[in-house]
């Protein structure tokens, strides 16, 4: 285990912010008991993670979630962070989990396709950078970044929680055939919520008809699940999270407004370079759609 800064290490090429998890737990991971019908989320950070959460949430809800569970995260908790949860083997089935991490850290059950499910979330880096960034400013137990460009540097080296963008997507993506999994991009999600919605549904094989589709679209937009405290994460004790601020735009071309000519120039060449024979598409903003 290798200490980056007074938040991050680094464990088997994979940096965690410190106090959230510990190595030890990440190993026993390796011997996790998957079960049919396990669905796993799997983001990088910043990518839209607890939006489809909710999404995931509503189209798995039972009528006794809400009691159950007070928030999203108790319904859907991380998988790499299970200090103060009751032990996962114990939860009933369906089980549903959110992470950050990479398939090599992931439990080796998920690898059989036997009904298995991920659904990947990846978003646009340049749009993740920024948000990333101003997660980096409310979020207690990361390092406050000193300005966007200090910030930038350690992003594209993958000195920050989560490693790098670049290896995750290109990980995930290069071993898709491996798992039951389903790719979705913020920017698709933002430009047409429903298609997102029923794409969802159909792979987690719930047949909802357009009535129950309508209601999560409603409840999932940026606007609702804003306002919604089971969705929003102000539930996030403020030692922890210093500004509710996991909602904070929900746009695609953000970027903009921070980038300056010369850092977009840099990341351009660094992402030819690092996506080259990666034939995903990615939407930079909402005029002028892929790249
Ligand atoms: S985390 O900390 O990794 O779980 O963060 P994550 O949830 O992956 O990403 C947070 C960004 O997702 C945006 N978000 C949404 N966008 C559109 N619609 C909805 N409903 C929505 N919910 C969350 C959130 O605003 C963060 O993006 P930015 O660009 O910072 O606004």
């Amino acid at each position: 285990m290798e200490s980056l800064n007074n938040y991050l290490f680094k464990y088997k090429g994979y940096v965690f912010a410190k106090g959230e998890t510990t190595g030890e737990y990440i190993d026993s991971l390796q011997h996790f008991e998957i079960r049919d019908g396990d669905v796993f989320l799997v983001t990088y950070p910043k990518s839209g993670t607890i939006w489809t959460q909710n999404i995931i949430n509503l189209i798995c809800e039972d009528a006794a979630d809400k009691t159950k569970f007070p928030n999203n995260l108790e319904k859907m908790p991380w998988l790499e962070y299970r200090e103060g949860r009751p032990d996962y083997s114990l939860r009933p089935s369906p089980r549903l989990f959110a992470t950050h991490l990479t398939p090599t850290l992931m439990p080796p059950g998920l690898r059989d396709k036997r009904g298995k499910q991920i659904v990947y979330v990846l978003r646009n880096p340049k749009d993740n950078a920024v948000s990333y960034y101003h997660f980096s400013l409310v979020w207690a137990k990361l390092e406050t970044p000193k300005n966007f460009e200090d910030f930038l540097q350690q992003y594209l080296a993958g000195n920050v929680g989560g490693s790098s963008w670049f290896d995750h997507v290109r990980e995930w993506y290069s071993k898709r055939d491996q798992y039951s999994i389903l790719f979705l991009s913020y920017e698709d999600m933002v430009m047409d919520l429903r298609t997102a919605v029923e794409k969802i549904s159909k792979f987690l094989e719930k047949n909802l008809d357009d009535a129950a589709i309508a209601h999560i679209v409603e409840k999932a937009t940026f606007k609702n699940m804003k306002k919604d405290p089971r969705a929003n994460y102000e539930f996030i004790p403020g030692d922890r999270l210093l500004k509710p601020q996991f909602m904070r735009k929900g746009t695609v071309g953000d970027w903009k407004n921070t980038f300056t000519v010369a850092q977009n120039e840099m990341f351009d060449q660094i992402f030819k370079e690092r996506m080259k024979n990666i034939p995903l598409h990615f939407i930079w903003d909402l005029d002028a759609k892929t790249n």
